[in-house]
């Protein structure tokens, strides 16, 4: 994944990890994209990531990340993690693909302590109306999450983030087309929020 992305998207990712600091959980991990990207302020990573063989890659990625990393085999609705023992969560093109979106945000609430942050980098539900009809279309099909991996076009995930009891401090909408066929989930936002 890493050696496709453009050097904006290298740029988004430091943007999303910039100032994060002590235990964080990096949900749906994939190979470690993330992983160079932590400042030396984070003292543990801990990954979570399902799939066997992204897990292994995220291992020996984890092996060379610039902080420790721990990676575990867990689902995002059902995190092996007491209550408020992250400081932050970073959820980096992940809430488009879990299974379910809200049971995910519901535990990444539970584990985040009161005043943490969740940092969310994400496609979303396009605001323009033409494009947003097009997203419908391949979600509501199944074209799009059968050939994208089970990857969901058409979330309006940071008002879900919102209604899971997350305050947003900064959100940045920007369009990201790396190329024309990824144009139905160019829309994307990156932020931070808050939990209470
Ligand atoms: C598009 S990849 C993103 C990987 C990485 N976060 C990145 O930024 O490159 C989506 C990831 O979500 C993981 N995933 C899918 N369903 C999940 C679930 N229910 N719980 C946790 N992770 C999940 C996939 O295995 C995959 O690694």
């Amino acid at each position: 994944m890493r050696r496709n992305e453009t050097p904006e998207q290298l740029e988004d990712r430091r943007e999303l990890l910039g100032g994060l600091h002590g235990r964080v959980l990096d949900l749906g991990a994939g190979d470690g994209a993330n992983f160079p990207h932590f400042p030396d302020t984070v003292r543990e990573v801990l990954a979570v990531e399902p799939e066997p063989y992204l897990r292994e890659r995220a291992q020996r990625n984890g092996a060379r990340a610039p902080v420790p990393v721990r990676v575990v085999n867990a689902l995002a609705d059902h995190l092996p993690f007491e209550d408020h023992s992250m400081d932050a969560a970073v959820v980096a093109l992940v809430l488009c693909s879990v299974p379910n979106q809200r049971a995910a945000l519901h535990e990444l609430h539970r584990v985040i302590r009161p005043g943490g942050e969740l940092r969310f980098y994400e496609h979303v539900l396009a605001h323009d109306r033409r494009l947003a009809r097009l997203q419908r279309l391949l979600e509501r099909t199944g074209v799009w999450p059968r050939i994208a991996g089970g990857c969901h076009p058409a979330r309006d995930t940071v008002t879900a983030i919102e209604a899971a009891g997350f305050v947003i401090e900064r959100c940045r909408r920007f369009p990201s087309k790396p190329c024309p066929v990824l144009i139905p989930v160019a829309p994307h936002v990156l932020g931070v929020a808050r939990r209470p």
